[in-house]
């Protein structure tokens, strides 16, 4: 079991572990500054965590909400408690499937089962879910190793081949490596696993306003695995794929339609753009947890909005290591926070699941084997 503290040891870098009667994750609100511990230890601190993104990322949201609904068993587990603390996790955040999907996979694993039972069942669905999650993201990694060894072949057959000098160059948004998953990451997987091969690549990363997730949460895992990676305004993007700077874009996805319209960090949809009119591949890390089979296309996928306050301020720390808030707009104007936005399908030259790559389509969602996703 990948997932296991017994295995841990020897597997990749775990976000999210069990320890004792509690999990233990990484508070996400004090990174890069300072790498903190955070113990989870029932369905409130879980809902907490979520909602205040401490942990963030949609499969490492779903992870912790199938825990926490774990945990809530242990105090009521009747129909009625098992409903509400579901609806109680659900309501956290609202444009990640992964979140849904994993609460209800846990409560169709227990409710046809005694009352007594079902908090034990409960877990060992949770543990399944975020043993899953890590081999999911694995085989992700070797899919979209494979496609990015594609772009570099390519680059070598036109004269211009990856070596040290000129390493092989993606671009990712937002966050999507393995803070945003029990381990590995979605779109930072096939990253991994070339750089583990010795296959010279560097990492633009898109600094992601409002929150940062590029600055202050890609850059710091790029830098701790010894992956180069340079950090840039996110309108820096569009300048670099016109000038060649880029071979493929791989960003991660919180919810994928049927048709393959994909919901991920406000601003995917303006690099997804770019790299169409700059003939730079454009990929998608989809975890088949993340499709929503019940939506027909992205126009219902729910856009979850933020506190403006987001906008119209930053947060960072100041000279002397103090955490300072800064204001950027003028008092008295209005913001806006959209934190998700939706790419059209049309823009995507393919997801990367699992099960190797498919069109971002109904047609190519249904060539991959029967799944329990969402809906
Ligand atoms: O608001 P966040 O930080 O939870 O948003 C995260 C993203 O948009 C990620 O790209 C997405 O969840 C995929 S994570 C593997």
């Amino acid at each position: 079991m990948t997932f296991s503290a017994a295995t841990a040891r020897a597997g990749p870098p775990l976000t999210l572990r069990v320890h004792g009667d509690r999990l233990v994750t990484i508070d996400q609100a004090r990174l890069p500054f300072e790498v903190i511990e955070l113990g989870l230890r029932d369905a409130s601190d879980c809902a907490h965590a979520i909602v205040t993104m401490q942990v963030r990322g949609a499969p490492l949201i779903g992870a912790v909400a199938g825990f926490g609904l774990a945990l809530a068993l242990r105090a009521a587990a009747d129909d009625t408690a098992l409903d509400a603390a579901l609806e109680r996790l659900a309501a956290t955040r609202p444009t990640a499937v992964n979140l849904r999907w994993a609460l209800e996979r846990v409560r169709a694993r227990v409710r046809p089962l005694p009352v007594d039972a079902r908090a034990a069942a409960a877990w060992d669905e949770a543990v399944a879910i975020a043993d899953e999650d890590v081999a999911i993201n694995a085989a992700i990694g070797v899919h979209g190793a494979a496609l990015l060894r594609g772009v570099a072949a390519r680059r070598a057959a036109a004269g211009r081949p990856v070596d040290a000098a000129a390493p092989l160059q993606v671009l990712t948004h937002c966050n999507a490596g393995r803070l945003a998953t029990v381990a590995h990451g979605t779109a930072l997987a096939p990253i991994y696993a070339l750089h583990a091969a010795g296959v010279p690549l560097h990492v633009w990363v898109d600094e992601t306003r409002p929150r940062n997730q590029g600055a202050s949460l890609t850059a710091w895992e790029l830098a701790d695995a010894g992956v180069p990676c340079t950090v840039i305004a996110d309108n820096a993007g569009g300048l670099l794929m016109r000038e060649g700077r880029v071979d493929a874009v791989i960003v991660g996805c919180d919810r994928v339609a049927r048709n393959g319209d994909v919901a991920n960090k406000i601003g995917t949809y303006l690099k997804a753009l770019a790299a169409r009119d700059s003939g730079v591949p454009f990929w998608v890390a989809c975890p088949t947890p993340t499709v929503d089979r019940s939506l027909a296309d992205g126009a219902a996928i729910p856009i979850e909005y933020r506190d403006p306050r987001e906008v119209t301020h930053a947060l960072g720390r100041g000279a002397d290591g103090t955490p300072a808030e800064l204001r950027l707009v003028p008092d008295g104007v209005a913001a806006l926070n959209p934190a998700f936005d939706v790419t059209p399908a049309r823009l995507v030259d393919a997801l990367i699941t699992e099960h190797g790559p498919c069109a971002a389509s109904e047609t190519g969602l249904g060539t991959l084997p029967p799944f329990a996703a969402c809906g």
